[in-house]
């Protein structure tokens, strides 16, 4: 299956259904949340073996701001946790770690974390694994527009590379969503123009190596056309 993986796959995960997977266990909605991470954690290290070049996780939207403060609270204080705990693990597995998404909303502490672990894990070139956290597809399109607003001409690419900082933006291959909803949630919405989507019921915490293989192979199955023909060479 690997082999037929484009070298450089890009998957997206829009990691959902934890608060599901909570109830369901009649736990607070932050035990589904920390649960999530052990799941982020198997992921993480199954990536490079199955082909994966570039892993994009959505972590926290924009509008994840409208949950219970105490909510909110939790899921920052797990993304400091992830940081400290993991930045050694994946420099030793040479992840690279970028966030993507605002970062002037976030407390102080956790910016600097998110810097550090950013520049300590640099140089990693075994997965570059980016973490959306305070994001919104829009936001990034509507700020990349205002940065450029004046520039007479730009170009697709030159675009794209605006919408996000070093790691440039690269084009989602494979977009997945756990728990059962499919829709996109303003996740990557330029990145994922030519994007095969995969919904799965499996809820997030209970996400792991099998369930990211199962899809890759369900991707290596599409025929993807890019508006083109694949039955005979180009004209
Ligand atoms: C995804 O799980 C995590 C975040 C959006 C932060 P949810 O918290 O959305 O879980 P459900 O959808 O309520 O089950
Ligand atoms: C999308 O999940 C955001 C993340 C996974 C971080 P949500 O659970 O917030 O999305 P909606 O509200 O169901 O669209
Ligand atoms: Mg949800």
């Amino acid at each position: 299956m690997q082999s037929t993986l484009p070298a450089k796959t890009h998957v997206a995960i829009i990691m959902d259904g934890n608060g599901r997977w909570a109830s369901a266990r009649g736990l607070p909605r932050c035990d589904g949340h920390r649960a999530g991470v052990c799941a982020i954690r198997r992921v993480v290290e199954a990536a490079p073996d199955l082909g994966i070049g570039t892993l994009t996780l959505f972590a926290f939207s924009r509008d994840n701001w409208k949950r219970p403060q105490a909510e909110i609270s939790e899921l920052l204080r797990l993304l400091q946790l992830y940081l400290c705990e993991e930045t050694r693990r994946l420099l030793e597995a040479g992840v690279r770690l970028t966030v993507i998404g605002r970062r002037d909303r976030l407390p102080d502490e956790l910016a600097e974390h998110i810097g550090l672990c950013e520049t300590a894990t640099a140089h990693g070139t075994q997965l570059n694994l980016r973490i959306a956290f305070d994001y919104s597809a829009r936001d990034a399109i509507v700020s990349a527009a205002n940065r450029i607003a004046g520039a007479k001409v730009v170009s697709i690419d030159g675009f794209a590379r605006l919408l996000s900082d070093e790691p440039a933006a690269q084009d989602v291959d494979l977009v997945i969503r756990t728990s059962g909803e499919q829709r996109l949630s303003d996740f990557l919405l330029w990145e994922s123009a030519y994007a095969e989507l995969y919904f799965t019921e499996r809820l997030w915490p209970d996400f792991g190596r099998a369930d990211l293989a199962e899809a890759l192979a369900a991707f290596a199955k599409r025929t993807r056309r890019f508006g083109g023909l694949t039955d005979r060479p180009a004209a």
